[in-house]
């Protein structure tokens, strides 16, 4: 088979799956903003995707004994999501947001988080299905999503590029020190629940005084299209003023009054 030909093929392969890594990642992270808009604790801290590089098919297909025309059904991980939680709670949280969805099939689920792998790997694993719409109409594809914590993730990511960097003959020692951290990020993931309600507190009140900061901004904005420059200028002022005292009930009344305001003009072009 001449290159093109094969590249071809391949991206004829891939194609459906890039998309689909595209559009579950657009939906994971808008699932953040409403969390975030809304003022809310997001049980997602973040969200990548990527799709299978050929090579690591390649390898699989050979490990597996598996044939091109059988990829689609036997390589579950070609489009692979991984969603990353502040706290081992969120898991569970994100796996029943990934359940109610409509427009993805959970068929597939292990739990590494209760029952770690002997590496001292651990993750939540969830394979689906979902539809990506083509030319060729539409393709329901398998991808992988793996949810973890940051601290998972964090030891997860070396404990990979050492299995890389050894090929699969990990030296006794290094996969005893490996262990060791996986005990040590469990303990690390203790002591952050223990915490979690007093770190989730903080970081609620930094959100809505982002999101107060934001509606007030905007709202000043609009007001300069309709109110008398003066009065706009009083109320930018008073603004920074209300915004100096860094008293978020002061802030939360601001933005409330000015919505009063805002209607007020709105009303007036009504009539
Ligand atoms: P494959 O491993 O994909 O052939 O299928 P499987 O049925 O063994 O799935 P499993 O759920 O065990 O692993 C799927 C993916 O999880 C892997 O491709 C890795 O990304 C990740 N994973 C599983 N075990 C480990 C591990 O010990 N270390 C690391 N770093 N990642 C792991
Ligand atoms: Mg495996």
């Amino acid at each position: 088979m001449t290159i093109i030909m094969e590249i071809q093929l391949w991206r004829e392969i891939l194609d459906p799956y890039r998309l689909a890594v595209e559009e579950l990642v657009v939906k994971f992270n808008h699932i953040i903003e409403e969390y975030r808009n809304a003022g809310l604790y997001s049980p997602i801290e973040q969200v990548t995707g990527r799709v299978k590089k050929i090579s690591s098919i390649l390898d699989k297909m050979q490990k597996k004994n598996i044939a091109i025309e059988e990829i689609d059904d036997r390589i579950s991980d070609m489009a692979g999501i991984r969603i990353m939680c502040q706290f081992v709670e969120d898991i569970e949280k994100v796996v029943e947001i990934i359940h109610n969805r409509t427009d993805m099939e959970v068929i597939k689920e292990k739990d590494y988080i209760n029952h770690m792998k002997e590496s001292g790997y651990r993750s939540y694993h969830m394979i689906i299905y979902y539809d990506v719409y083509t030319l060729d109409g539409t393709k329901r594809i398998q991808a992988e999503i793996q949810i973890r914590t940051l601290a998972m993730n964090f030891w997860a990511t070396i404990e990979h590029s050492l299995q890389y960097k050894y090929k699969g003959n990990m030296p006794k020692h290094i996969k005893e020190k490996l262990l060791k951290a996986s005990d040590a990020i469990i303990t690390l993931d203790e002591e952050m629940g223990s915490v979690r309600d007093e770190i989730m507190d903080a970081q609620n009140i930094f959100q809505i005084k982002a999101t107060l900061v934001s509606d007030i901004l905007i709202n000043i904005q609009n007001l300069f299209k309709v109110a008398s420059k003066r009065e706009v200028l009083k109320i930018q002022d008073e603004f920074y003023k209300v915004y100096k005292t860094e008293n978020l009930e002061q802030l939360e009344r601001f933005s409330k009054q000015l919505d009063i305001i805002s209607e007020g003009y709105k009303a007036q072009s009504l009539n």
